[in-house]
């Protein structure tokens, strides 16, 4: 049984509390969680120091870093098989923030699409949302991760990663090990109900554009009811990301939730109109969401027990990043 442990190889990923998690987090990664721990040694972070990039009025870090912990928790991740934590619990993300910072170059971070997008129309750029990618790449680095697990937004971030860890590896001798990525394609890249054509995302200012995990079930009707669908006539549930993006990412959606392939559903719903199938789609979206928002207020309530997983999983991803960190700063330092 320990010898399994050993040989199983170490997989990381995360989310970044900066607001209600949504479907898009759900269907992408966390959905899958409680399935690869089997396989996997896994470490699962609430990036919260990736959240101090978004400076909001509302903003309480403190709580949504809790409610970020009860969903992990709903959604299946024990912490008696994976580590969970919470990024600033473990001081050696910063420290080596700095070592990887002057490893990576300007240009690399200044060309990242999510830099571009959250910088645009934005006066006061702050100095975190460029450095952000290295962050990330401190988390994953940092546990000598063999995979990371993340949605489609994120490989340009991963695929930095590499880039500068080959670099700091070239420079030392082999020190990073150079992480793969595991996505799954389907959900890979959940789409706005508005507009088809951008991501769903927790920080959209819009938040039709979002099911979020807490939706009540009259939001989840309005929101779909409302998603965009498609001129393209004839008004047919089929998929076709081009010509019909908006019906194809709900199509997508339900797919995933009822675990039918989307050839199944076209056939099912050939007699449907747009509306009647909306309906289904929201009868199955709230179905799903009931269980685990019954499960998230079970976690919720009780922080003393969430404070406590968090602390446990912050002792021992300290001592692995101390490790890390000695090993890097052997290599560097006096
Ligand atoms: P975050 O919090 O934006 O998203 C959490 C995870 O959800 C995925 N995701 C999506 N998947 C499908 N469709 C979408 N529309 C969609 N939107 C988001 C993300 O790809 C992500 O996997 N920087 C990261 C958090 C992070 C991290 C890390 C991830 C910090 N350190 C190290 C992996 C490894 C972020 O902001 O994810």
């Amino acid at each position: 049984m320990r010898k399994n442990k050993l040989k199983k190889k170490i997989l990381f990923s995360a989310i970044q509390p900066t607001g209600f998690v949504t479907l898009a987090n759900y269907l992408g990664v966390l959905k899958h969680w409680k399935y690869i721990q089997k396989d996997y040694n896994c470490i699962f972070c609430v990036a919260d120091l990736h959240s101090l990039t978004k400076h909001d009025n509302n903003f309480n870090l403190r709580k949504i870093t809790l409610d970020t912990l009860a969903f992990y928790l709903a959604c299946g991740v024990d912490p008696k098989k994976s580590i969970i934590f919470v990024q600033s619990n473990v001081d050696e993300h910063c420290k080596i923030n700095w070592i990887l910072n002057c490893f990576s170059y300007f240009g690399e971070l200044s060309r990242m699409t999510q830099f571009k997008e959250k910088s645009r129309n934005n006066r006061n750029i702050n100095m975190g949302l460029l450095n952000y990618p290295i962050l990330m790449m401190s988390d994953i680095l940092l546990y000598n991760s063999n995979y990371v697990f993340i949605g489609d937004d994120q490989k340009q971030h991963l695929e930095l990663t590499k880039v500068v860890a080959n670099r700091f590896n070239k420079y030392y001798g082999k020190t990073f090990t150079i992480p793969k990525n595991i996505m799954f394609k389907q959900g890979s890249r959940i789409m706005s109900l508005h507009d088809p054509k951008i991501k769903m995302s927790k920080s959209d200012k819009n938040n039709k554009n979002s099911i979020f995990l807490l939706d009540k079930k009259i939001e989840i009707y309005k929101k779909i009811k409302f998603a965009t669908t498609d001129s393209e006539s004839p008004s047919k549930i089929l998929y076709d990301i081009i010509k019909k993006p908006g019906i194809s990412n709900l199509l997508n959606i339900f797919s995933i939730l009822s675990g039918k392939t989307i050839l199944q559903l076209e056939k099912l719903f050939y007699n449907y109109n747009y509306s009647m199938f909306k309906e289904e789609l929201s009868k199955l979206i709230c179905k799903k969401l009931y269980n685990l928002q019954k499960r998230y207020f079970y976690f919720r309530k009780n922080e003393n027990y969430l404070l406590k997983i968090s602390r446990i999983g912050a002792k021992v991803a300290s001592t692995k990043a101390k490790n890390m960190m000695n090993i890097i700063e052997k290599k560097i330092f006096l």
